[in-house]
């Protein structure tokens, strides 16, 4: 049986990759703070089962715990383990030095720290029952430029390259066949979208050229951006062990 596990499952990206992988006959279990609408039933439809864990990843204790749950419920018979690190927050959006500790602190632990927590704990998981494991982190464009006002966004997903670069490394010199990748998935019209939109040109002064993303209605919808990340992910001989994939590569 092949699973995955999907982080920010609840809407955006994340519900429609879920919604894909049960599409494909792929058991989900999604993990978010809300509950998604509607994926019970696709998995009706399709003959497999989704599953709901609420958890805030910006708490790590949380994290360990839904992973002791996770675990706790796992028969034999999972062959395939797919994790989509997907969650993640682009506030505080704001110039350095203007910013609440507390914020830049929360951001890193849902960006930066959730993901590597979650692929430890589930290649650990994986390596330790002989499951073939593909991990896969979202990753942004902003990883690999500067944005004036995303200082801790730029700075959380270009941590996310470098980590699944480093993590490819170890697995092809244990020679254990897992893989790890990055997806950048380019702008889509999501929620994390009208946060952008609602900053200030003080905050942030590229929000017009943002809106104008909207108005012009350049933001890809995240159905046809999903399905690029599910084709990358379940095509597992041609997948490249640490690269960073990007969505421009393959949608016009
Ligand atoms: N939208 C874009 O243009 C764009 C561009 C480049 C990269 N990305 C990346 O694409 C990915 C998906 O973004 P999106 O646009 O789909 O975002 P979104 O619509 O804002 O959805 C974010 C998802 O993450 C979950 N999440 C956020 N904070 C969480 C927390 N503390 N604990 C648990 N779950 C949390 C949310 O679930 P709950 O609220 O239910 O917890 C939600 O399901 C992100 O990694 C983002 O950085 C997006």
């Amino acid at each position: 049986m092949k699973y995955a596990i999907i982080t920010g499952a609840s809407k955006g990206l994340g519900y429609s990759v879920a919604k894909l992988l049960l599409e494909k006959g792929i058991h989900v279990i999604g993990i978010s703070r809300t509950e998604p609408d509607g994926l019970k039933k696709i998995a009706e439809t399709s003959n497999v089962t989704f599953q709901q864990f609420q958890c805030d990843l910006g708490d790590v204790e949380e994290i360990e715990t839904t992973f002791g749950k996770i675990k706790s419920q796992w028969g034999e018979g999972v062959s395939d383990l797919y994790l989509v690190n997907n969650a993640a927050v682009v506030e505080p959006v704001d110039q350095a030095m203007n910013m609440k500790s507390s914020d830049l602190a929360y951001h890193v632990k849902v960006n930066t720290i959730a993901p590597m927590v979650m692929t430890n704990l589930f290649l650990r998981e994986a390596v330790s029952k002989g499951i073939r494991f593909i991990g896969s982190t979202v990753t942004s464009g902003a990883a690999e430029r500067p944005v004036s006002g995303w200082s801790a966004y730029c700075s959380t997903k270009a941590s996310i390259n470098m980590y699944t670069e480093t993590v490819a490394i170890e697995q092809d010199e244990k020679g254990t066949g897992n893989k790890v990748f990055a997806f950048s998935p380019g702008i889509m019209d999501t929620g994390m979208q009208e946060k952008i939109r609602s900053a200030s040109p003080d905050e942030f002064s590229a929000v017009e050229t943002f809106k104008s993303y909207k108005e012009n209605k350049a933001l890809k919808d995240t159905d046809t951006v999903g399905g690029v990340l599910v084709d990358i992910l379940t095509d597992e001989a041609n997948l490249e062990n640490g690269k960073i994939y990007h969505v421009k590569d393959y949608l016009s």
